[in-house]
Formats: structure tokens, C-alpha cells, sequence
């Protein structure tokens, strides 16, 4: 029996301040790989980045992902492109009931314009960066995912409902 939720989705929505929110609302643990990766590397992920490359990024967050494997009652946030990686959906998929968040992109534009902390969104047409990166990763997102939620338009208080009433923890 599963009990974790792994929360994955295009940058800007949502996953971490819904997970901290969810975990709270549940009594569980929360987990937030990012962060995890940063204190593994000691640095934020922006200077991973900058200093180390994508690469580098990838491997660390396949390897801090392996902790799933010990978690239970535990939601976990993942990273935008965790799932870019088969291995990482594989596990994923066998050590947590994985929900998709997802939102248009102009609200994810909106949600991260004062945002520096997203190297892979520095770019001058912010709007049109998101539009082809998740052209280019949907499938892979519905692919892994056993629920999807939209969070466009909704507080963070209705998407934890949502996740609950869909997936009954
Ligand atoms: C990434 C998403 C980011 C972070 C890194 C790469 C991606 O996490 O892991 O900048 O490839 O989509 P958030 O989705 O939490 O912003």
C-alpha cells in the first residue's frame, strides 16, 4: 500500500506551497526535493546551474529522489522536470500516488514574473519559453500522473480539497 503523494508539474504551479499546505492538512511529512538538492549541493539551484550545468542538476535530482524509497505518509514536491528522467516516473510511480498540477501559461507567467530563482526561465519572451517547454513536456507529465488538477484560478486551500477528495490519502 502507497502512502506517499508525489506532486509534479511545469514550474509556477503550484507543487511546493500546495504540498507544505497538504502535508499540513493530512498530518503527514513533507518533502521538498528541491530543497533537498540544494542542501546536498550547497548552493541553490540557480548557482547548480550556473556553475555546474543542467547535467549536474539532473544527477543530483535523481539521486535525492532515490529517498522515496524510505518515505511513507510523506508528500513530496517535485522539481518541474523530474520527470524527464524514466528511471525517476518509474519510481514515482511505485512509491507514491503521483498527481499533476497544471495551469495555463499565462497564469505560470504571471505566477513567476519577479521570479529569479528558475534558470531555465531566463529568457527575454518568458510567455513563449513556457508555452514550448510544456508543449515539449505534456505527455511526459500525463504519462506519469494518475491525477490532474488545474490549478488556473483556484486558492491553494481548493486544490488541497481537490487532491484529497480525488485521491482519498
Ligand atoms: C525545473 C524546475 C524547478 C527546478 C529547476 C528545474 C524544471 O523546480 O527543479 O529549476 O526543469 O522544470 P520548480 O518546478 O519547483 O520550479
Amino acid at each position: 500500500m502507497v502512502n506517499n503523494i508525489a506532486l509534479i508539474g511545469f514550474m509556477g504551479t503550484g507543487k511546493s506551497v500546495v504540498g507544505r499546505s497538504l502535508a499540513h492538512r493530512l498530518g503527514w511529512y513533507f518533502l521538498e526535493l528541491d530543497e533537498k538538492i540544494e542542501e546536498m549541493a550547497g548552493k541553490s539551484i540557480t548557482d547548480i546551474f550556473h556553475e555546474n550545468g543542467e547535467e549536474y542538476f539532473r544527477e543530483l535530482e535523481s539521486s535525492v529522489l532515490k529517498g522515496i524509497r524510505d518515505c511513507e505518509d510523506t508528500v513530496i514536491s517535485c522539481g518541474g522536470g523530474v520527470v524527464l528522467d524514466p528511471g525517476n516516473v518509474k519510481l514515482l510511480r511505485r512509491h507514491s500516488t503521483v498527481v499533476l498540477l497544471t495551469a495555463t501559461p499565462e497564469v505560470i507567467a504571471e505566477r513567476i514574473i519577479d521570479d529569479d530563482c528558475r534558470p531555465l526561465l531566463k529568457e527575454e519572451n518568458k510567455l513563449k519559453r513556457i508555452e514550448d517547454m510544456m508543449g515539449q513536456r505534456r505527455d511526459t507529465y500525463r504519462g506519469c500522473a494518475e491525477y490532474t488538477i488545474d490549478t488556473s484560478g483556484l486558492e491553494v486551500d481548493e486544490v488541497v480539497n481537490r487532491i484529497i477528495e480525488e485521491v482519498n490519502p
